[in-house]
């Protein structure tokens, strides 16, 4: 076993400026705030300026992720962005993010995982890091998902945001304490039977599109209470730590009722629920960091206490990982 600790050593996230409320949707499109609300717990959202790439939010996420961890640019080795929303189709957002921030040569690559994308990315640089090949990583998860709605499917539509939320993980150590620190489980999968379930209806080698977001919402949701729940259970046993041991549970934001039920399922209070979809709506791969970010800029979460993060969505694909913060 690795005597590295990957530590959370900075986080930070970025919203666009435009704020559209669900009433602004309701301008456009046949739904209301009262049927928004009631079924998602969406309550706003941001959407980005036509000319901010995915690679813009991400920078601006990054910079405060940086500044937390009292890093520099060259101090970085790894960049992985998890995004389905990237600049371009190659080369990946994250060597633009490396370009932008001006991070010397370095790994920099991107994720497709989706919803679940900022779990794999976490899971990605914990090995690279707890296996000595890297000091310190940069992770992001950045998508402008108003770029492929439908604005004629309103089952979709009114679902999504832009954003960004970034994270610096470092490895410290030998570790010395009796209790470890940082990065204590990880967990992935995902099912290809269920592909069709939740995806955009284009890609390069099959319509030249980019395609729109396409969604079995029922049958999305069944499998979201189901796999994050199971996906927190996972890490729990895999750290040997009770779940009554959580400080925060800080999940993936797409629908309150997904969110609520499995917080019961896990038997955890709602004041230990780290909740954004309100105001942010669903950002896929940057709404952990976002709502992470939240919880630690306003003071809730604090430095010790024990995390968990999970996700799931296109792929299906899910994930988790236990950190002690
Ligand atoms: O991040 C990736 C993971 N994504 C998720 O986890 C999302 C999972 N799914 C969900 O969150 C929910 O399934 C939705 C929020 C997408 C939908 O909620 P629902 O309770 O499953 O609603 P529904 O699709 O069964 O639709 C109920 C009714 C339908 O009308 P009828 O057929 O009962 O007359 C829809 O046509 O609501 C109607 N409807 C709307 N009405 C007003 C659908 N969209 C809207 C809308 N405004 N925007």
């Amino acid at each position: 076993m690795s005597t590295i600790e990957t530590i959370i050593s900075g986080v930070g996230s970025y919203l666009p400026d435009n704020v559209v409320t669900n009433d602004d949707l309701a301008k456009k499109v046949d739904t209301s705030d009262e049927w928004i609300k009631s079924r998602s717990g969406i309550g706003q959202r941001h959407f980005a300026a036509d000319e901010q790439a995915t690679s813009d939010l991400a920078y601006e996420a990054s910079w405060k992720a940086l500044e937390q961890a009292g890093l520099k640019p060259h101090d970085i080795g790894l960049i992985i962005v998890a995004t389905v929303t990237p600049d371009r189709t190659f080369p990946s957002t994250a060597v633009y993010v490396q370009q932008k921030l001006g991070v010397p040569p370095g790994i920099a690559f991107d994720v497709s995982a989706a919803c679940a994308g900022f779990m794999y990315a976490m899971n990605i640089a914990h090995n690279f890091i707890s296996t000595g090949q890297i000091k310190h990583a940069l992770i992001i998860g950045a998508e402008k998902l108003s770029c492929f709605l439908d604005w004629e499917d309103r089952s979709t539509c009114v679902l999504f945001g832009d954003g960004a939320g970034a994270m610096v993980l470092s490895g410290e150590g030998p570790r010395t304490s009796r209790r470890p620190r940082g990065v204590l489980a990880t967990y992935l999968s995902s099912d290809g039977r269920l592909a069709d379930h939740l995806y955009a209806d284009g890609g390069p080698s099959t319509t030249g599109t980019v395609g729109q977001v396409r969604m079995n919402g029922k049958e999305v949701f069944r499998n979201a209470v189901q796999e994050i729940s199971g996906a927190v259970f996972e890490v729990t046993e895999l750290a040997k730590v009770s779940r009554h041991e959580i400080d925060w549970f800080v999940p993936h934001q797409a629908n309150i009722r997904i969110i609520e039920s499995c917080a019961k399922k896990l038997e955890l209070d709602s004041n230990k629920v780290i909740v954004t979809i309100d105001k942010h709506a669903n950002t896929s791969s940057a709404s952990i960091p976002l709502a992470l970010d939240e919880g630690i800029r306003d003071g809730r979460i604090k430095r010790g206490e024990l995390l968990v993060f999970a996700a799931l969505g296109g792929g299906l694909a899910w994930g988790s990982a236990l950190v002690r913060y």
